[in-house]
């Protein structure tokens, strides 16, 4: 049993491989948090501090009782406006116009697995996986709120998530409902948080978290790539491989807010969920709202140990069990070989030479549909252009298959051009403020999903062209963000819960098509890695990464997406050199190994490939198959540190049961007389040997995770080196 009720002392226990969780109910029926850390036996309540602090009130029962306050002690979720004075984790507004929320203790069950959640992505059920749902309830308003916990011990993660219900007999509005909420009694941390840009997107910034309040989060419709839902607190001291980390992952592709705050006696609380700016959520008598899930992990071996929970999670439960164990097809996307010009010949003269190489898949991205032939037009005419392409899309996909490959798609579908068809017959259907202009943002404007008959249409429209012709993989991008936030289908009172409908109205059609198309592969996408999140992640098993495709660039972004989600899910090509986005010129072997260690493919035209170079491409989809297992499945190491200063980026790929690993290590900066990169493996068999391929020395596992591993001296602009070593 991971879950444990001790009723004498009202202590709950979730215990997992190597944590534990724990939090009380006190004789008030006041909730509090006692731990989350590595596992430490016995009840942790001997933590809990009663003190006298000023202007830090007491509950009116206990107003004898000075040592007692909501603003001192540890609160499992907190409520609003009744003594705590810290971050709140729900605010709901009353019909009297209060917004006071005291939550107290009004019982809990236990169950084996877990329930799925309806309309929203959910972490999958595991075997041992247990579920605790802990009631606290409001008398006076008439709110229940039920924190569910999802245990999954083999993965060290606990699944939070909070479901309110109106229990009264009037409205209540929902203004914030926070996923999870952890407080910690002590810890000096810091905190790393993931910004960033289009082109350079989840960068990991690191420092102390500050006395006061600080808060992450996207308020544009979207998780972004200026700020993922992604958050970690660690030790102060703590390194890839040391330390204790916690991490806090919203399962969510909308606006998000991660808020920390460091109160008066340096206890930290951590509140993240749904962003509350601009969300209302109004419930009638007896109706609920469910947050998304937050995944919660802790790891005592630092960095890449907390990385290696969460990325086995989301190989695990999130990523659907269909693609699991595939391994994903080698494919070429037309986009920066073509971008807006091409005609059906030019496709399959690209798809023969993918071919001719060992490529798997060929993708069209945009352009095949409607008016397009820049961004300028023709989003929501999802209608094949036959004219552009010269011929149907069954013709073109049937010569496509007949070379071998299989055939994906590119589609939009929450967005709509201003010139379209759609637009002209909907204007409605789009998200615009009344008596407003709307911000325009690459030309288009974005559909209104929260519309049942938007989603209705957009299904019809896709299932046309799926069922017309065969089509294996679908490319889902989304390229603003959302301004006009305003639906014409709502009243004004029920304009706060645009942006959540909207993101249910996603997640619906995505699951109507994978319904109806169980083995579509569909790969996330956003302008590159602007939904990179796991609630995306449970649709599409993998997201392009980013739009900048320079290897060198990817060398971070790959490394900053690493710290929260396995490679086996980020969209990597081998592009062009010089490269589209920075110019720069990359060496061929390096550009590949950078794209090996994610969804490995192609993204140039093979027209313009010396016969050399397609010889060197044949042999790096060799190697990728070959490797595919270690690298979709293995364990993942960053071996360099965060900001190290060093020229040189490496990182190691171990089989779990430490058979063999396959170490990159790629020189940013080449220096004259400079000195060797060098790194200590990880996960290796210690007494086991190792034998590095292509030659005859072997080592000691030992040796080299402790004696390290040194790199000849390399020449020229971004060397790459790839060392596989297999235990004897
Ligand atoms: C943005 C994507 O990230 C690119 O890969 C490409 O699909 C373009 N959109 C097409 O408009």
């Amino acid at each position: 049993m991971s879950i444990q009720f001790h009723e004498q002392t009202g202590i709950f226990s979730l215990e997992t491989a190597h944590t534990l969780y724990q939090m009380k109910t006190d004789k008030t029926g006041v909730l509090l948090h006692l731990y989350y850390g590595k596992k430490t036996g016995g009840s942790m309540d001997y933590l809990l501090r009663f003190t006298d602090r000023g202007f830090s009130g007491n509950p009116y029962e206990l107003s004898g009782n000075r040592g007692y306050s909501l603003d001192t002690l540890p609160q499992e979720y907190s409520g609003n406006g009744v003594g705590d004075f810290r971050l709140p984790s729900v605010q709901v507004l009353s019909e009297n116009g209060s917004r006071s929320a005291d939550l107290r203790f009004a019982g809990y069950a236990v169950q084996k697995g877990r329930a799925p959640l309806e309309g929203l992505p959910f972490v999958r059920e595991a075997e041992d996986t247990e579920t605790l749902t802990v009631t606290l309830r409001d008398s006076v308003i008439g709110l229940d709120v039920q924190l569910q916990y999802h245990v999954f011990p083999s993965q060290d993660v606990i699944v939070r998530s909070a479901r309110l219900i109106n229990t009264g007999s009037r409205k209540l509005r929902v203004e914030k409902a926070a996923s999870a909420c952890v407080d910690f009694l002590y810890g000096d941390f810091d905190v790393i948080h993931f910004h960033g840009r289009h082109c350079m997107e989840r960068m990991p910034q690191r420092g102390a978290l500050p006395r006061g309040i600080t808060v992450f989060g996207s308020r544009r419709g979207m998780s972004s790539h200026h700020s993922n839902p992604f958050v970690i607190l660690c030790d102060r001291h703590a390194t890839e491989n040391t330390g204790d980390c916690y991490g806090c992952m919203l399962m969510y592709s909308g606006n998000h807010a991660e808020e920390m705050e460091v109160d008066q006696a340096g206890a930290t609380r951590l509140v993240a969920g749904i962003h509350p700016d601009g969300f209302s959520w109004t419930l009638a008598p007896g109706e609920a709202f469910q947050t998304p899930e937050a995944l919660l992990s802790c790891s005592g071996d630092g960095l890449n140990g907390l990385s290696r929970h969460y990325h086995d999670i989301i190989r695990q439960q999130v990523i659907s069990p269909r693609w699991q164990h595939a391994r994903r097809p080698v494919l070429i996307n037309s986009w920066e070989a073509a971008y807006f010009d091409f005609d059906a010949e030019k496709i399959l003269r690209f798809a023969r030479a993918a071919s001719e190489m060992g490529m798997e898949m060929l993708v069209l991205d945009d352009g095949w549909f409607g008016k397009r032939d820049d961004d300028c037009a023709g989003l929501g005419d999802w209608v094949v252009n036959e004219k552009k392409l010269g011929c149907t899309m069954k013709e073109l996909s049937d010569r496509i298959h007949d070379l071998g490959l299989q055939f994906g798609l590119w589609f939009e579908p929450e967005m709509v051009n201003e010139d379209s068809g759609l637009f002209r017959s909907h204007p409605d259907w789009a998200l615009t403020d009344p008596d407003r202009k709307p911000m325009l943002a690459r030309n288009q404007l974005v559909l209104d999903m929260s519309r049942q008959d938007v989603v209705d249409y957009l299904f019809d429209a896709m299932c046309a062209v799926l069922d017309h012709a065969k089509i294996e993989y679908v490319k889902w991008d989304f390229n603003r963000s959302i301004a006009n936030c305003y639906s014409h289908a709502l009243p004004a009172e029920r304009q706060g819960e645009v942006a959540h409908r909207f993101m249910l109205g996603t997640y619906q059609l995505l699951e109507r098509l994978l319904s109806r198309y169980p083995d579509l592969m569909i790969e996330g996408c956003s302008g590159g890695g602007g939904r990179f999140d796991a609630g995306m992640l449970y649709y599409c098993p993998q997201i392009w990464c980013s739009d900048d495709t320079d290897a060198v660039e990817r060398l971070e972004i790959q490394r900053g997406t690493s710290y929260g989600y396995p490679v086996s899910a980020m969209g990597s090509h081998v592009s062009a050199a010089p490269n589209h986005q920075t110019g720069r010129v990359v060496p061929l072997k390096t550009r590949g190994i950078v794209a090996q260690s994610g969804t490995f493919g192609y993204e140039l035209n093979p027209e313009k490939l010396s016969d050399a170079e397609k010889k060197e491409i044949s042999g790096q989809i060799e190697d990728a198959h070959r490797y595919a297992g270690l690298i979709a499945h293995g364990d993942y190491y960053r071996l360099n540190e965060l900001d190290d200063g060093k020229d040189y980026s490496a990182w190691m790929f171990a089989a779990k049961d430490g058979s063999e690993a396959l170490v990159n290590l790629v020189l940013t900066h080449v220096r004259a007389n400079g000195p060797f990169p060098y790194v200590r493996l990880q996960g290796l068999v210690p007494d086991a040997s190792y034998r590095l391929e292509g030659t005859d020395r072997t080592y000691a596992g030992a040796a080299l995770m402790y004696g390290g591993f040194s790199f000849p001296p390399a020449w020229g602009d971004y060397p790459a080196h790839q060392l596989h070593f297999v235990r004897i």
